[in-house]
């Protein structure tokens, strides 16, 4: 599976507004639009975004955005996608939403490069909801692929799950590799938490 078909459920070409954050060339956006969804790109380096402006311009569902990411207004029921950059400006970013009370009332799929397990934990101590879970490799790169809300219906998205990983291991294409990368990281950390050293013996097991 590629980031792009993980994310494929959340557009259905239904009215909900989506957020291409971090987007980069805009390829996620640029499906979106085709699906007839309302867009806002936004990325920082502003030449990106006038040159999406320039491809996408005159379509009247596109809109454009070179703030942070971290000061963007969400819409309600909007589709959050966070694609592409570390867990700890994911993080930043959900801090700095929350500040503005705008967690509630959205989806936020996110897909970290690195740094997935901190993302987690402070998903956790949001107590965030998870909508949908998944794995995904992409020119030799393994990525953690999740979708989570923060209202009141569903369950709390866990920071680690054995049984997940014991599936991706042997089910999908990367997965072991992903593992070793995330054992080894484990490994190679100073300072580790009792959570990260619980992970790391379970992980140990599981790769043996
Ligand atoms: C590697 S690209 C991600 C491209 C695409 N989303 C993907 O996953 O393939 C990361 C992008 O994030 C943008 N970026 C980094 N920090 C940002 C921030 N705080 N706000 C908005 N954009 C940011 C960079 O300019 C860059 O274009």
């Amino acid at each position: 599976m590629k980031r792009l078909d993980f994310c494929e459920d959340f557009l259905k070409g239904s009215e909900a507004s989506l957020y291409d954050l971090f987007c980069d060339h805009g390829k996620l956006g640029e499906k979106a639009l085709q699906k007839g969804h309302k867009v806002t790109f936004n990325d920082k380096r502003s030449p990106l975004i006038s040159h999406l402006k320039e491809r996408f311009g005159g379509h009247p569902k596109a809109f454009f955005s070179d703030d942070l990411a971290q000061s963007i207004t969400l819409e309600r029921d909007a589709v959050v996608f966070l694609l592409g950059v570390g867990g700890h400006l994911m993080i930043n970013c959900l801090e700095s939403w929350q500040s503005s009370d705008q967690l509630k009332g959205r989806v936020f799929v996110a897909i970290p490069t690195y740094y997935s397990l901190e993302l987690r934990l402070f998903l956790r101590s949001l107590k965030a909801k998870v909508l949908k879970e998944g794995f995904a490799w992409e020119k030799k790169r393994g990525y953690h692929c999740y979708a989570f809300h923060f209202d009141d219906r569903g369950e709390l998205l866990e920071p680690f799950s054995l049984n997940f990983w014991k599936k991706i291991y042997h089910e999908e294409k990367g997965g072991e590799r992903y593992l070793k990368l995330m054992v080894k990281n484990l490994k190679n950390k100073k300072e580790k938490t009792s959570f990260e050293v619980k992970i790391y013996e379970e992980l140990q097991v599981l790769l043996a």
